[in-house]
């Protein structure tokens, strides 16, 4: 008898954890008696005659995998196939490729591990196809409803801590403001997490509107009033200028990324202030690296539970972190309720009580 089969993908930005979350499906997955398939590169690798797969087995998952930063199944984060760019300029439909494709490969369910877009478009295939679904989140940028977490969140935000931690000695021997420009999109979490473990003096977020004057005066007070020699600054990605633009960067045949807010500040924060200043873009860093242990644990506890989802019979899930558990979510209703930074939560109020500016 023919083994079922389970069919598993990484979809949209890498980040530290997914093959953490390879891993531990494929444990258990064939410990539930499934043949794993790990489809390659996201929906492209659906998107070519023969499907590019590989069968996944826990031989080949030692824990080494698990400590590993990017996916060994490769990912993409562009090319929507119900609007893929073609070479000629245009856009085509190729739902219907991938269905086919997904069709063929005979498996029981999908797991697909992805950020919102990646799960909206991973929906609207298998809702299209009648094909079984289960997402796992996965987001540096920590944006997706219905989970405290995302797998690669944690790790990002310690790798934007310790750069602050880096930072902070070179700012005080030089007497600067350091400023340190992180990723999120249009999330703050990362910049407001890492700002308050990383003992920034000034977090700006795209939730929180700022003024330049206001930073300034900050910093001034600081130097004056306070006698401190340097400032610790993380901003968001995302953050406007003070005239409101929004910055970003174009890579060619690609869409925009944010990028640029840092040095937009750098430039002016030193010509108002006449401090010194300096601006540390951390980029992709903050995705391709080990996960740290919260990642690992989420990332092993979300690949069991899909597996159990699927035994299950259930479709149309995703897991989510909640409360120190896994629970199972509708997939609509996590991808409908995005989840930027509550700028009157919490949070922010405990980050204002110890002293930290977000320039409003
Ligand atoms: O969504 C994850 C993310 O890392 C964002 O924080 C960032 O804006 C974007 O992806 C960068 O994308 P790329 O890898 O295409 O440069």
């Amino acid at each position: 008898m023919t083994k079922k089969r389970i069919g598993i993908l990484t979809s949209g930005g890498d980040c530290a954890g997914l093959n953490a979350i390879l891993r531990s499906a494929t444990h258990a997955g064939c410990l539930a008696g499934y043949e794993i398939i790990g489809i390659e590169d996201g929906t492209a690798g659906l998107l070519t005659v023969p499907v590019r797969y590989r069968k996944l087995t826990p031989q080949m998952m030692d824990t080494n995998i698990m400590r590993q930063g990017g996916t060994i199944l490769g990912t993409t984060n562009k090319g929507n196939p119900f609007k893929f760019p073609m070479a000629d300029g245009s856009f085509k439909d190729r739902s219907d490729e991938i269905i086919a494709a997904v069709k063929g490969l005979n498996i029981e369910a999908l797991i697909g591990i992805g950020g919102d877009g990646s799960l909206a478009i991973l929906r609207k295939l298998a809702q299209k196809g009648g094909f079984r679904l289960i997402g796992i989140p996965k987001t540096i940028d920590n944006d997706i409803g219905k989970t405290e977490n995302s797998v690669g969140f944690e790790t990002a935000v310690w790798t934007a801590t310790e750069a602050l931690d880096r930072l902070q000695p070179t700012a005080a021997s030089h007497d600067r403001v350091m400023i340190l420009e992180v990723m999120g999109r249009d999330a703050g979490h990362i910049a407001l997490t890492a700002g308050i473990a990383g003992g920034a003096d000034i977090i700006l977020i795209p939730e929180i509107p700022y003024s330049l004057d206001a930073v300034a005066k900050r910093i001034a007070d600081m130097r004056e009033k306070e006698g401190r020699n340097f400032v610790l600054m993380i901003v968001s990605e995302a953050v406007k200028t003070a005239e409101g633009k929004i910055l970003q960067v174009e890579h060619k045949g690609e869409e925009k990324r944010y990028g640029g807010i840092g040095h937009y500040l750098g430039e002016h924060i030193a010509a108002k202030t006449g401090f010194e200043t300096r601006v540390t873009v951390l980029g992709h860093v903050q995705r391709g690296c080990p996960p740290i242990p919260m990642d690992r644990l989420i990332a092993c506890a979300f690949g069991v539970e899909a597996i159990k989802l699927i035994e299950s019979g259930a479709s149309d899930r995703m897991l989510a972190w909640s409360k120190r558990k896994v629970i199972d979510v509708p997939i609509k209703t996590a991808i409908a309720s995005y989840q930027d930074v509550d700028a009157g939560g919490q949070m922010v109020q405990i980050a204002r009580k110890l002293g930290i500016c977000f320039g409003d």
